[in-house]
């Protein structure tokens, strides 16, 4: 999905909000959980906290939350909104989607609510398929939000993935809007290799697997990964992600001012910073105080940018993000 439009009607990223949970798990914490070390977990992740949603309440509620802190970044009532898109690994239920219980939260009916499913490329997903239903011309404003509630997915026993992961929703508010605004997507490009598939899988409770007790007992309902497999999946698709969106519009690294890159590992981020030759201190990263967030982390790093100055008018935005699938997503955006 491509996309090219320097002048007339473009995508705007009109406005961008974030929800994080207020409880803080540390790695303090899970040093009393599992068999690991702030040291080790720092060392080979960058991660020193991460956030917790409490029980009793669900993604939708902090996709709400960040919706509603995008339309106000905006300046748009949540009214203006004609389609909703959530990004999520962790619906609220398996049916229906999760944008729905969204779309009453925020009061509205009508409007199309879906979800899609590309784990931590879902928001980059979420913004190409929001630009063409606003290049189509049948669409004026369309709110991508990217939340998980990973708390809920992760096994706490296993100390390979619960050191990892964090709960969190991030928002953008896209528009139709006229030439000279700003805040233009210029590009998005999309991509997956189901090869890879079984690297990064939860396997129980879908078709293929339905939940019983037995998958219970097993555990088959939490993230199974193969970390070194993944990193380096990770490394090299969201490298030649970046690649593939720069060349095709004429850019290089050198123009790019700020990298969003999915907030999965440091040593990946600095991996892709070695790749690219995109400098590190050119990166926004948070991973430090979220750990991972899936569709989440991209949008939760912008919105942060923008509101500490990194992301400023003009600047050249990269994103790039890679989830389970694999599947991977870049963008590009002159703020
Ligand atoms: N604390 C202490 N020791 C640990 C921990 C822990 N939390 N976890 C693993 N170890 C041990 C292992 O058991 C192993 O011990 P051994 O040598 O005695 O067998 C040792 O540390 C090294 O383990 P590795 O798996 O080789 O460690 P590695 O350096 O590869 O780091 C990690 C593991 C952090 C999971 C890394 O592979 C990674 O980040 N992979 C990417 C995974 C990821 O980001 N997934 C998220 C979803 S996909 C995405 O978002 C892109």
């Amino acid at each position: 999905m491509a996309s090219t439009h320097i002048a007339g009607p473009y995508t705007r990223v009109a406005g961008l909000g974030r929800a994080v949970p207020d409880r803080v798990l540390t790695n303090a914490d899970l040093e009393r959980m599992v068999d690991t070390t702030d040291q080790w977990i720092v060392e080979r992740t960058g991660i020193r906290e991460r956030r917790i949603l409490p029980e009793g309440q669900a993604t939708s509620d902090l996709a709400a939350a960040a919706a509603r802190s995008a339309c106000q970044q905006a300046e748009l009532p949540v009214t203006q909104l004609d389609a909703l898109i959530v990004a999520t690994i962790t619906p609220d239920t398996q049916a229906p989607a999760t944008a729905v219980y969204v779309q009453q939260k925020l009061g509205l009916s009508q409007i199309p609510a879906f979800d899609i499913a590309a784990a931590c490329a879902g928001f980059v997903y979420g913004l190409g398929i929001a630009d063409a239903m606003l290049q189509s011309g049948r669409y004026k404003c369309v709110l991508v939000v990217g939340a998980e509630i990973l708390s809920r997915i992760t096994d706490w026993t296993d100390r390979t993935t619960c050191v990892l992961f964090g709960d969190g929703a991030g928002a953008a508010v896209l528009t139709r809007a006229e030439a000279g605004q700003g805040q233009r997507l210029i590009d998005v490009s999309l991509g997956a290799d189901g090869a890879h598939a079984a690297q990064l899988e939860i396997p129980g409770g879908g078709s293929r697997e339905p939940t019983t007790q037995t998958t219970v007992e097993q555990r088959r309902h939490v993230v199974r990964m193969n970390g070194r497999q993944v990193f380096t999946q990770a490394v090299k698709n969201m490298s030649a992600a970046a690649a593939t969106v720069l060349e095709r519009n004429g850019r290089t690294t050198a123009d790019v001012d700020v990298v969003f890159a999915h907030q999965a590992n440091l040593r990946i981020i600095e991996g892709i910073s070695q790749r690219t030759g995109i400098p590190l201190e050119r990166f926004f990263n948070n991973i430090e105080k979220y750990g991972n967030t899936s569709s989440a982390s991209v949008p939760i790093a912008m919105s942060e940018a923008v509101e500490q100055g990194r992301l400023k008018r003009g600047d050249l935005a990269l994103l790039t993000a890679l989830g389970a699938g694999v599947a991977w997503g870049s963008a590009l955006i002159e703020w």
